[in-house]
């Protein structure tokens, strides 16, 4: 512990806070480089200003583990208020300190490992029906469809919704939502927070119905739902409609969003890299995999678990993660005022050369045994984050991603269509600019 005077001694870190009150945030969301060039100039420490904060960006292991270890006492979850307002006031990311220590407790039950193996008949079902589907379009834009399939797969696994309808329905307006997340928050008919915070009012409707469904049945269910509708607090109360609403919302959310983008970027991967694909299908046939998968068959697909770490590792859905500091601490003797915003970046660290060979290459036996790039440092490899806010849903993200490439390369090929824009548009999570339109086939 250092105190307050030798903090107040230490220097702020480099960079600069931009101007009055907009700081930096419009070279955010418009340079795709603005932690490229900051890091190039200041180095892995610097200070920026943000959505109206001055802030400091974090960028390394060392980083990733003093904020880790240090969440909940220097530092406690925050976000710009859009993001505030459209995930609500209930949900799980923006409770903090023993309340959320309690629900994230709860919500954990719905990953544990005997829940994930209970997801995998569900998920390679869904996965077999919209894999036929694509081969009888043929050609198709297949983000808006991995995007429905995906939302398709946590709503009926997590939340018990039927298929069909309803999840169209549910999946578009996600998307005008989600779009309002890291927005200016404007609440008009044609910002793009009003349009996301009228989504959210049509979300939680639906969710409502959703509950008062459930509630209606009479045996319960172990999905996640299941257990938000069974808890009860120390006292035996159950939690409120409000909260239940808002952490089905988080839980639909979280459980599709990032989930989309790291499908699109591995089918896209893929295409660009057929070797990858046949070292895929050598594992299978070493596996016996013949299209029907268990816990144990899929721990042997080492190889498999590489390609998915590899693709999280070159387009981490997430950028990273803003914290607010709660009490004045230094690192890298630089000083870190309390009220100020701390952001842990992904993108940066996971193209740091210094820990990954050709970071810029999609290169999976970089995750083999015998490299293991991401083990000789702690905190190299965050796609999930850290620490007590970890990403809850890990395991399920991993299953899902695994089941998907394994039945997608057993059973079908894919091509890129020409003349179609390849990179990536990044808010609020990476998708390729023209959708990725792909021919489909069965393997021959
Ligand atoms: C938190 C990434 C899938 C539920 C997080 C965080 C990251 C992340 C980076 C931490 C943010 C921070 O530090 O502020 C991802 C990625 C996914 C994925 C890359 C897929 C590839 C899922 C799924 C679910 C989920 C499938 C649930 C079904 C959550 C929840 C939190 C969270 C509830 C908040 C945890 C807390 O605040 O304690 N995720 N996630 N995520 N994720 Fe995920």
């Amino acid at each position: 512990m250092t105190s307050n005077e030798t903090l107040r001694s230490r220097p702020l870190p480099p960079g600069t806070l931009g101007l009055p009150l907009i700081g930096e945030t419009l070279s955010f969301f418009r340079d795709r480089d603005f932690h490229k060039k900051r890091r190039e100039k200041y180095g892995t420490v610097y200070k920026t200003h943000l959505f109206g904060q001055p802030t400091i960006v974090l960028i390394g292991s060392e980083a990733n583990r003093f904020l880790f270890t240090h969440d909940n006492t220097y530092f406690t979850a925050s976000f710009p208020p859009s993001t505030r307002i459209l995930l609500g006031p209930n949900s799980l990311t923006i409770q903090s300190g023993t309340e959320h220590t309690s629900r994230r407790r709860l919500m954990a039950q719905a990953f544990f490992p005997q829940a994930i193996a209970g997801y995998l008949p569900g998920m390679e079902q869904l996965t077999d029906r919209y894999l036929k589907q694509w081969e009888t379009l043929q050609e198709l834009t297949w983000y808006p469809e991995l995007r429905t399939y995906m939302f398709d797969i946590a709503s009926t696994l997590l939340i018990g919704t039927e298929t069909g309808s309803e999840t169209i329905y549910l999946s578009q307006i996600f998307q005008t939502w989600a779009e309002g997340l890291f927005s200016i928050p404007i609440n008009l008919p044609w910002t793009p927070f009003g349009k996301a915070l009228h989504c959210r009012k049509l979300l939680l409707e639906k969710i409502e119905e959703i509950v008062h469904r459930r509630q209606q049945e009479t045996a319960p269910r172990n999905d996640a739902l299941g257990l938000l509708l069974a808890a009860k607090d120390e006292e035996g109360n159950g939690l409120s409609l409000d909260e239940i609403k808002d952490q089905v919302l988080l839980l639909l959310f979280a459980g599709h969003e990032t989930q989309t983008s790291s499908l699109s970027s591995l089918c896209l991967l893929l295409a660009q890299h057929p070797q990858v694909i046949t070292k895929l299908r050598e594992e299978q046939e070493k596996v016996g995999f013949t299209g029907s998968l268990n816990m144990e068959m899929l721990k042997e697909m080492t190889y498999l678990e590489q390609v998915v770490k590899e693709v999280l590792r070159l387009v981490p859905p997430v950028a990273g993660g803003f914290r607010r500091v709660l009490e004045s601490c230094e690192f890298n003797n630089y000083q870190i005022p309390e009220g100020w915003m701390v952001l842990y970046q992904i993108n940066q660290l996971h193209k740091d050369s210094s820990i990954y060979s050709n970071p810029q290459e999609f290169d999976p036996d970089r995750f083999s045994l015998d490299r293991a790039e991401d083990k000789p440092k702690p905190f190299t490899w965050i796609p999930f984050g850290g620490g007590a806010r970890e990403c809850v849903g890990k395991a399920f993200a991993m299953l899902a991603l695994r089941v998907f490439t394994a039945h997608l390369v057993h059973g079908y090929d894919w091509e890129l269509l020409p003349d179609q824009n390849l990179e990536f548009s990044m808010i609020p999570t990476p998708s390729p600019r023209d959708g990725l339109r792909v021919k489909f086939s069965r393997r021959g």
